[in-house]
């Protein structure tokens, strides 16, 4: 038997698998059994309805997507009163995605939406900080732990970070939420990238830039996440790539203690349940009697890593 379950910045999970925002559409429910699921997380909610980004949206590559999609939302009362009572049905811990233009927006949006069947909530604060230049709050350490420390303020549920990786040194954004009282860290969101529409002379996407996503970005991500988790005390939750079992349990290997699966869920819709599975079999083929294990279980065997610009110590 392997025991799967995993506990993550307070929350419990029936194991360590849940979808990345945005990736896990309404009506999911009638194509897989909820229950299965480690968690199940929102599209991000913003305090105001949004339309979202101009069209084109996105740009499909062989094993990676370009998107700017920009949020489109309708409204918190819409997840509050016809999302959160369709997922209270389930056992599955639901954690909600928030994000806001201010610091003060995102607190009252926290504590609007600390509701009865919302266990967490996931800050992503990859999003433009309006107070100051526009730049992401987690491109800058400061608006980072200042804006999950406001949340932290005004809920008791646990308060997950999700970073941007389009920044140059990750590990001291992870230790700035973690100072600001994030229970864990989600690492991380969209790589900012572009396209060009040359037959028109036009930017591929409406919003001329956008954030890559997909398996060909998991090399990239895994490595923040890496950095992340030597970094932090705080756990970490991985995403980016992952599509199977294998790229997931590569995230835990390196430190994570759930993973998040984004783009695929869009080719296969019940990916996740697979990569469950997969864990499962993994740890059993392996001798190991808890996924949790899996956490961490690297080893470089004393060799000390060149820095390649990384910072990456091994004790
Ligand atoms: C179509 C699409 C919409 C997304 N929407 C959100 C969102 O609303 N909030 C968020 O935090 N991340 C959003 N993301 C980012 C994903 O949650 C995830 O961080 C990212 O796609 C990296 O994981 P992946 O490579 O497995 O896709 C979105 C990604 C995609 C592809």
């Amino acid at each position: 038997m392997v025991d799967m379950a995993v506990t993550v910045g307070g929350l419990r999970m029936a194991n360590p698998v849940m979808p990345g925002s945005g990736t896990f559409g309404e009506g999911l429910e009638k194509v897989m059994d909820l229950n299965r699921l480690g968690a199940i997380v929102t599209k991000t909610i913003t305090p105001d309805k949004r339309e979202g980004c101009r069209p084109p949206r996105v740009v499909e590559y062989k094993d990676a997507t370009l998107m700017a999609i920009g949020i489109p939302c309708k409204g918190p009362e819409h997840y509050m009163e016809e999302l959160v009572p369709i997922y209270r049905a389930y056992d599955t811990p639901l954690i909600c995605s928030v994000s806001a233009p201010t610091v003060e927006a995102f607190a009252e949006l926290t504590a609007q939406i600390s509701i009865d069947g919302v266990e967490a909530i996931e800050a992503n604060i990859s999003c433009p900080n309006l107070e100051k230049d526009g730049k992401a709050f987690s491109m800058d350490v400061r608006a980072t732990e200042t804006v999950i420390r406001a949340m932290k303020q005004v809920t008791d549920r646990p308060v997950f970070a999700k970073l941007t990786p389009n920044v140059t040194d990750i590990a001291e954004i992870g230790l700035a939420a973690q100072a600001g009282g994030a229970d864990a860290i989600t690492v991380a969101n969209g790589l900012l990238g572009m396209a060009v529409d040359v037959e028109n002379f036009r930017p591929a996407l409406g919003n001329v830039t956008g954030g890559m996503t997909g398996p060909a970005m998991k090399p990239v991500l895994l490595r923040m996440c890496y950095q992340v988790c030597q970094a932090v005390s705080v756990p970490v939750i991985g995403c980016g790539g992952i599509a199977t079992a294998s790229d997931a349990i590569e995230y835990m290997m390196v430190g994570a203690s759930a993973v998040q699966v984004g783009t695929i869920n869009f080719i296969h819709p019940t990916v996740m349940l697979d990569i469950i599975d997969g864990i499962e079999d993994f740890c059993r083929r392996k001798g190991l009697t808890r996924a949790a294990d899996l956490t961490g279980a690297m080893q470089i065997d004393g060799y000390n890593p060149q820095s390649v610009g990384t910072q990456i110590q091994v004790a």
